[in-house]
């Protein structure tokens, strides 16, 4: 990749540890840790991340591929690790090897990963994946106890838990929330009435970590809090969380336009009176969404500039009329900021009609990465 360096994406690993900590705090002592760091731990970079969290004391780490769980292997993280969304039959024997743990509700990959398991002298260890109301990955709750009964011809797998997902846990109204726990409780408590131990079951992401202590069982399994997002803007968590990833960059350009200049392709901005413009050289290059066109705001000097017109592959206008002291080379803060002034990504996700999750993965995609506090 060829980057700009006129763009600073910074990773706070003092941040995200704090956050960790934080969240470690609202769980019982026995309730282990897993920190979600799938998706490249959500943009932040997974081995940073990860190694960062881990020297906090994180339990488990949950990923969202063998690729994902195979680096970390290779760079040294020994700790259980959970392919959370499950392996296909051809990577069992690297998952075996690897000592990955899978989240499990094909038969097919319970046959390779056995099999696997069996030629290497090992055992796999699975964490049976069940559709309690997510409408996403799983068995559905008929399915659960007879997949057990299956899965007794498999002596070289180890069931080590029953693990869901939560739809709907960041909302105020928890009814729906009550009645998937409902179901989970039904299905551990009719499969360990049947002889399976099933000591790590787990369903709690971060909404229910901080809402819902009936919903930590064996483990947790946040995701976005830890990197300092709360679960739903609307809904402050009793924690202090703090923001990880910032994105910066500095004016590249300013100029005046007269009245009735437009600004940006479409010509959707016309200047209704002279505009002080400072021209920054961002974009959907650099995971700056393109619908924050017209609607977002960056912070020059702690104070608000609204961005005019569309947003560009590597460039963005924003207002400066009254800001007159803003110059060339001044710096831009897009997402983060102090303590007098912040954007924080629930803001830009607001603006351009997505979540704090999306901001994050983009813009951390697309940006080389700088690592502070580590
Ligand atoms: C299976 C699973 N568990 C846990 C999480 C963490 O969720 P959150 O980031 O909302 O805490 C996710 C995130 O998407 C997930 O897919």
């Amino acid at each position: 990749m060829i980057v700009s360096s006129m763009a600073d994406l910074v990773v706070d690993l003092a941040a995200l540890r704090h956050n960790y900590r934080q969240l470690r705090g609202l769980c019982a002592p026995g309730v282990k840790f897993m920190a979600v760091v799938k998706a490249d731990a959500y943009g932040h970079g997974l081995l940073p991340a990860a190694k960062a969290l881990v020297s906090e004391g994180a339990d488990y780490l949950g990923v969202g591929s063998l690729e994902e769980g195979l680096a970390l292997r290779q760079a040294g993280l020994e700790l259980p690790v959970l392919l959370l969304l499950g392996i296909l039959p051809e990577e069992a024997a690297p998952a075996v090897a690897a000592g990955l743990e899978a989240a499990l509700f094909r038969l097919d990959v319970a046959q390779a990963l056995a099999a696997a398991a069996a030629s290497q002298g090992k055992t796999a260890g699975v964490h049976l994946k069940v559709d309690t109301g997510m409408g996403r990955l799983g068995l559905v709750p008929e399915e659960v106890l007879p997949f057990l009964e299956g899965l007794r011809s498999y002596p070289q797998l180890k069931v080590l838990g029953l693990t869901s997902h939560l739809a709907v846990a960041d909302q105020e109204d928890k009814s729906y929330t009550l009645r998937q726990l409902e179901q989970f409780e039904g299905l551990l408590r009719a499969a360990r009435d049947r002889g399976w131990e099933l000591p790590l079951s787990h369903i709690a992401n971060s909404a229910a970590l901080w809402e819902l202590k009936e919903a930590h069982f064996d483990l947790v399994r946040p995701g976005i809090m830890l990197y300092g997002s709360p679960a739903s803007p609307e809904r402050r968590p009793p924690v202090d969380l703090k923001p990880v990833m910032s994105f910066t960059t500095r004016v590249l350009q300013v100029k005046r336009l007269p009245p009735g200049s437009s600004i940006s392709y479409g010509c959707t901005y016309t200047t209704a009176d002279w505009c002080r413009l400072a021209v920054l050289p961002v974009g959907y290059a650099n995971g700056y969404n393109r619908l924050l066109s017209g609607r977002g705001e960056v912070l020059i000097h702690s104070l608000r500039a609204p961005i005019r017109g569309r947003v560009c592959m590597n460039l963005t206008m924003v207002e400066v009329s009254h800001l007159p002291h803003v110059k060339e080379g001044d710096p831009v803060v897009l997402l983060g900021g102090g303590d007098s002034a912040r954007l924080t990504a629930d803001e830009l996700a607001a603006w351009a009609g997505t979540i704090s999750y999306e901001i994050y993965l983009a813009l951390g995609n697309a940006n080389p990465r700088r690592y502070v506090g580590a």
